[in-house]
């Protein structure tokens, strides 16, 4: 028998010849008693043609349906000039029917299996294995596993191992909840699946293992979005004897490799960077998109002598207020305002004065605003050279906790990139974000917290500001930002027993705490342990910013919806009383009543 020819590998050279296709019929059409089926595989569309004159196989193309597996021998004969489908691969040929197997018939399929489907993503989340069957999403498997090939290939060049750590773990901080699997060997134990390989590598570097990488699955029970699966995959990787900037410049070569094997770009390197400090102070996010301008403007100091309370009394209390000068932005009408005043409501803003800047020369009349009575003329002066306007700009305000105002402003700033078209689809902008503070204050708890995680070392000579200052410490940690995406985060990791003891002690992890949960990397840190650092991407991040997608599920086989459930197979679910009997638990009276 020939062997399977697939979809994609023929073309006017191969007139004369005998194939075997298997496949789906795609479409079935019946042109004047010629049967015309369009079957698709993975790897193309080919269009096969039965003619009246081999009635049994005629008849049998008639019966075919939509989604039908079928087997076709025939020959490859040239298309009629007006047939001609320049768009397909296949496009100049067709096959002429010898014989039809039908391998599997198929109910209709719950929505159109084409590239124009308009299904709903539950829809299409039930019945994945037919969403999977469309071209594109078959094209999005195959530019992910393109990419993660890309990767590997890449760190196996620059002598990486891929070594798999485990997945029943004891519980990696990386600041979200853990899930937990109960052990039915110890009663009243669990496992934590891991949000990181974090210790794990750096064990393997105490071990020895010099480079490791791992395309590694990670779990976190974390409020999600369109950009955050409860699991999800990263490209991890640790090296051992490097500092920052050794570990970037890799880092670099690494995402290079990605995208030129997904994308076909070739960014300039190395990327730019920019420190925490001013990324929140130009921008307000610790993720700048620098595609564009819009910079906030501080304008805090400015306003301790004003009268208008709005800005006054955060300026005096600690907290912040800024301006936001949009070009030519005097031209939006007070309904798109009101928009924004909306939309800085979401991160808790309480509103968004504004002014209009009609004729810079004549103040205050010039400008037309709700606030403009409550500023002084020096002030506005002011706050108009600062912020650089011009007649016809437009300049939005924000005052408040500083947490606020810099999360409001900073969104505002990328929408309004986004509605007013400030930057080209087509480009791309990579920034390293350096010099991020060891700690933040966690008010709720009143303590300090790690901001990327409790092993990522402080910069050295800020160590001596542990006791004293340490809310101005320096980490050793590094983000990669794309066109305002956190792709990727790393650090150098602390390697030796007494610094990590301090900075355990100092996030509030008394040393009985640090023994039981970390005891075994402590230990491990005392038996000659490397300077060591890494980073790790988010795989499914760079692949949907890659397709130009929001949502990482775009990306994904076999997502979870927002709500973490999987709707094809229907988990979690519920489990009998004897496995959870067997694993020494019980239902709680409230599970037991709903
Ligand atoms: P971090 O927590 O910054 O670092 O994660 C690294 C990258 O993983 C991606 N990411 C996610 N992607 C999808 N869904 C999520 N829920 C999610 N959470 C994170 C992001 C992020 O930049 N162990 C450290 C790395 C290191 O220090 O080497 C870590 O996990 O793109
Ligand atoms: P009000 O005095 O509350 O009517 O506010 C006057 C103007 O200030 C309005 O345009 C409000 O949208 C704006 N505003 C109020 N609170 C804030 C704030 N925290 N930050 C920025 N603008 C504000």
């Amino acid at each position: 028998m020939t062997e399977r020819t697939r979809c994609s590998d023929f073309s006017a050279k191969n007139i004369g010849q005998h194939v075997r296709l298997n496949g789906w019929v795609q479409t079935n059409r019946d042109h004047g008693g010629v049967i015309f089926l369009d079957v698709r595989d993975r790897f193309g569309l080919v269009q096969i043609v039965a003619h009246p004159d081999t009635p049994e196989m005629h008849k049998l193309a008639h019966s075919l349906r939509q989604q039908d597996v079928i087997e076709v021998t025939g020959e490859v004969i040239p298309r009629s000039d007006e047939t001609i489908n320049t768009k397909l691969l296949t496009g100049e040929v067709e096959v002429k029917v010898v014989e039809i197997h039908v391998l599997n018939r198929a109910e209709t399929p719950p929505f159109t299996l084409d590239d124009n489907c308009d299904a709903g993503e539950q829809h299409r989340l039930e019945y994945r294995y037919l969403d999977l069957r469309r071209p594109l999403m078959q094209q999005h498997m195959i530019l992910r596993h393109k990419v993660s090939h890309a990767a590997r290939t890449y760190l196996d060049e620059q002598q990486f191992l891929d070594i798999e750590t485990p997945i029943l773990n004891k519980s990696t901080p990386e600041g979200a909840r853990d899930y937990l699997v109960p052990s039915r060997v110890y009663p009243g134990s669990f496992y934590a699946l891991p949000q990181s390989p974090q210790i794990f590598k750096q064990l393997l570097m105490v071990a020895g293992m010099d480079r490791y990488y791992q395309i590694a699955r990670c779990f976190r029970d974390e409020d999600l979005r369109a950009d955050r699966q409860p699991e999800f995959t990263q490209v991890d990787m640790e090296m051992s004897f490097v500092d920052q900037e050794d570990v970037m410049h890799v880092a670099e070569g690494l995402i290079l490799s990605m995208l030129e094997a997904g994308l076909d770009v070739k960014p300039d390197t190395p990327f730019k960077r920019i420190t925490y400090p001013d990324a929140m102070d130009k921008y307000g996010l610790d993720r700048p998109d620098m595609r564009f301008g819009l910079e906030h403007t501080n304008i805090s100091d400015l306003m301790r002598k004003v009268e208008f309370k709005v800005f006054r009394e955060p300026a005096e209390k600690g907290g912040l207020v800024k301006v936001l000068r949009v070009p030519g932005g005097a031209s939006l009408s007070r309904k798109q305002i009101d928009n924004y005043t909306k939309f800085v409501g979401i991160y808790g803003a309480k509103g968004l004065a504004w002014i209009k800047i009609n004729d810079i020369s004549s103040i205050p009349d010039g400008l037309q605003s709700p606030i403009v009575k409550f500023l002084p003329e020096d002030v506005l002066h002011e706050i108009l050279e600062r912020s650089g306007s011009e007649n016809g700009d437009l300049l939005f305000f924000g005052a408040g906790d500083a947490k606020v105002v810099n999360d409001a402003l900073g969104h505002l700033r990328v929408e309004l990139g986004r509605d007013l078209g400030l930057y080209d689809e087509n480009t791309h902008s990579f920034v390293w974000v350096v010099d991020f503070p060891m700690f933040g204050w966690n008010s709720d708890e009143k303590r300090l917290e790690a901001l990327h995680h409790p092993f990522t070392a402080p910069v050295q000579e800020d160590m001596a500001l542990l006791d004293s200052e340490p809310l101005s410490m320096r980490s050793q940690a590094y983000d990669l930002v794309w066109n305002g995406t956190e792709i990727g985060g790393g650090s150098i990791r602390i390697h030796d027993c007494e610094t990590q003891a301090a900075v355990f002690n100092a996030l509030g992890i008394s040393d009985e705490e640090a023994a039981s949960k970390f005891g075994f990397l402590l230990t491990a840190l005392q038996y000659g342990a490397p300077p060591h650092g890494g980073l790790a991407f988010g795989l499914d991040r760079v692949l949907a910013l890659m397709l130009g997608t929001d949502s990482i599920r775009d990306v994904i086989a076999f997502p979870k919806t927002q709500r973490a459930a999987d709707l094809m197979c229907e988990a979690p679910s519920e489990v009998v009383d004897d496995q959870l009997r067997e694993l020494g638990l019980r239902r709680s009276r409230l599970q037991a009543n709903s």
